[in-house]
């Protein structure tokens, strides 16, 4: 959800600013623009659409100077348009803004302000913050900027500059910022991304913070102006990571990558069949488990709720964060509360966390630092690496293992035994992704058939429900082809409506006790002409034969770890559809990868 970078140092800021903003163009994609401070002279240049339009313009003009901001945005207030992308400016032209979040007081805000004189040229909610500041500014921008957020209602990562002081200010509420610090150079940005060629030491600012940003200095400081505390951490991930190296599409390399990231996710946390996490609670005080998350993350939630529940036998419910929030929800002392966050910045899930303040808290959260691992008691990351691709899926898998993990862990130290074939299975799925990935070509093939289609149902049964879910989520996201999800039993009550020769069925079928069922569930659609997909560990049954237009074999497993081997052919078909239609699946149309607001 819009990015940010900002550099000030020795070296010519706009290339900089322009690869950084590349690096963050997965979080907003609508429009872009950079602001250079140079002799006592601010100049901005902004474009709609993708920051190669911006680039293109850079290239045609010389935009020389050492101290610089710059931004892409995702909309949420005014269309995307040149007038509406940030930078945004005062009335003198004295001060620029770039901002991520929402300053949820601005219409009143700007009432007043515009009472006051002040004239408006964005329908944004961030210029008000231009305003805001240039009225409190004579002759110090940090104190300007520190009276304006007092002001301010929302969420704000914000960076200012003005023409007569040679700093860069930032500030922070609910929107993440780092600093990263190099030698005689400093940088600010939204996520470590934009800036991990320059440098990988950063500090993760917090809320309510400020940091003045000079050429070989930097302060951090609370809204009230006094000097806090703070850390510069090392960023693990390595500049590979965030490359695309070789592949067409980060969404495509991050499948291929997750064998790996999942080995990375039970690195050093089985040894000699026993779960090893380092957990701040006593499961055995534990009485009930919430989980709350969003997307894709709900996903793995829900598959936690059928595999917490089976293995540790300890209830689980599950909720969307953003309906949590929003409702009465009854929390109790002997609850552990789980949030499940890739990005660990998405708004509704952080909200829902604030509210555990009675129970134990624990984060299922990949990057490191991120506003969620630092608010939960207890964290499990799932060393994924930066996960780019809008429409996550290495993030997926981990999350899956993460909690397989945890499920493992409350019965082991619930005193019960765990089944060692279970665990000598999990260990060895990694290679057994390797086997469906290696057919990838096939399943692009297959996928062909499927570039008009204009509806699919993704159906499975129990711990495979959630992963239809997802396949259905997969698709419809980048491919704007609709899909709905559903357990496969619930079809005959409703959605069975809609099937006929046009509709394509997508049937998550393995071998197991409700083999027979799902077969019968099958039968119904093909009695009504619906052509099916069948995702499959036994294509030699003579009914999956029988019944499917369309086989993809998978390796058998155990049930409880199915969902991590059914969901990459899904997610294969989902890309190869989407990039024979010529979308750019990266960046999806309306979608961005953290949503930091509500
Ligand atoms: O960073 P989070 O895991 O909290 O993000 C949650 C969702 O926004 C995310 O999973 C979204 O649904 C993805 N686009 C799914 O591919």
């Amino acid at each position: 959800m819009c990015g940010i970078i900002g550099y000030i140092g020795k070296k010519q800021v706009a290339p900089i600013l322009i690869a950084g903003l590349r690096r963050l163009e997965y979080r907003g994609y609508d429009s872009a623009g950079i602001c250079v401070l140079e002799n006592n002279n601010l100049e901005t240049i902004k474009k709609r659409g993708h920051i190669a339009e911006l680039e293109q313009e850079l290239n045609s003009r010389e935009v020389l100077g050492t101290i610089g901001i710059a931004h892409t945005r995702w909309a949420t207030h005014g269309e995307p348009n040149e007038t509406n992308a940030h930078p945004h400016y005062d009335c003198t032209g004295n001060i620029s803004i770039i901002h991520n979040g929402i300053i949820e007081n601005f219409q009143s805000l700007k009432k007043l302000l515009e009472s006051e004189g002040h004239k408006f040229v964005s329908e944004t909610d961030s210029e008000v913050l231009a305003h805001l500041i240039e009225k409190f500014y004579s002759s110090d921008i940090e104190s300007a900027v520190i009276k304006a957020l007092k002001q301010v209602e929302g969420t704000f990562g914000l960076a200012v500059l003005c023409k007569n002081e040679e700093k860069i200010i930032v500030a922070r509420r609910g929107s993440p910022l780092i600093i990263g610090v190099g030698e005689d150079e400093v940088f600010v940005a939204s996520d470590a991304s934009a800036i991990l060629e320059y440098t990988k030491k950063v500090i993760y600012l917090k809320d309510n913070e400020l940091a003045i940003l000079s050429r070989d200095n930097y302060e951090i400081k609370n809204l009230d102006g006094v000097v806090s505390d703070f850390e510069i951490q090392e960023i693990k991930w390595s500049l590979d990571e965030i490359e695309k190296v070789g592949f067409k599409h980060f969404m495509l390399k991050e499948i291929f990558e997750q064998p790996r990231s999942i080995e990375n996710t039970l690195r050093g946390r089985i040894n000699g069949g026993k779960i090893k996490l380092s957990l701040n609670f006593n499961p055995k005080s534990i009485n009930r488990i919430i989980i709350t998350a969003c997307g894709t993350s709900w996903h793995s939630a829900l598959i936690g709720k059928y595999l917490i529940e089976k293995i540790a036998k300890i209830p689980v419910e599950v909720d969307y964060a953003s309906e949590f929030r929003y409702r009465d929800p009854i929390i109790r002392s002997d609850d552990l509360f789980v949030v499940i966050s890739q990005s660990g910045e998405t708004a509704d899930t952080l909200a829902a966390l604030r509210q555990a303040t009675v129970c134990e808290t624990l984060g299922i959260v990949n990057v490191v630092g991120s506003t969620i691992s630092r608010e939960v008691k207890s964290g499990i990351y799932l060393h994924a690496g930066p996960e780019i691709g809008v429409a996550s899926t290495k993030a997926f898998t981990c999350q899956v293992t993460a909690i397989i993990l945890l499920a493992l862990y409350i019965r082991q130290e619930l005193g019960m035994d765990i089944d060692q074939r279970l665990v000598e299975e999990f260990i060895a799925i990694p290679e057994k992704i390797k086997i469906i990935l290696d057919k990838s070509e096939k399943i692009k093939e297959l996928s062909y058939n499927f570039t008009d289609a204009k509806n699919f149902l993704y159906l499975g049964r129990g711990v495979n429900f959630p992963v239809a879910l997802e396949g259905a989520l997969k698709l419809k996201e980048i491919s704007y082809i609709h899909a709905e999800g559903y357990p496969a039993a619930e079809m005959k009550h409703g959605p069975i409506a809609l099937i006929d020769e046009n509709m394509f069925v997508v049937f998550i079928v393995n071998k197991g006790e409700i083999f027979e069922k799902v077969v019968s569930n099958m039968q119904e659609v093909k009695a009504r002409g619906g052509k099916i997909i069948c995702i499959t560990d036994c294509p030699e049954e003579e009914m999956i034969k029988k019944l499917s237009s369309f086989i993809i074999t998978v390796p058998e497993t155990h049930e409880e770890l199915s969902p991590l081997i059914n969901v990459i052919p899904l997610q294969l078909m989902s890309y190869f559809v989407a990039d024979a239609k010529g979308i750019n699946v990266d960046k999806p149309r309306n979608l961005a990868k953290s949503v930091t607001v509500e």
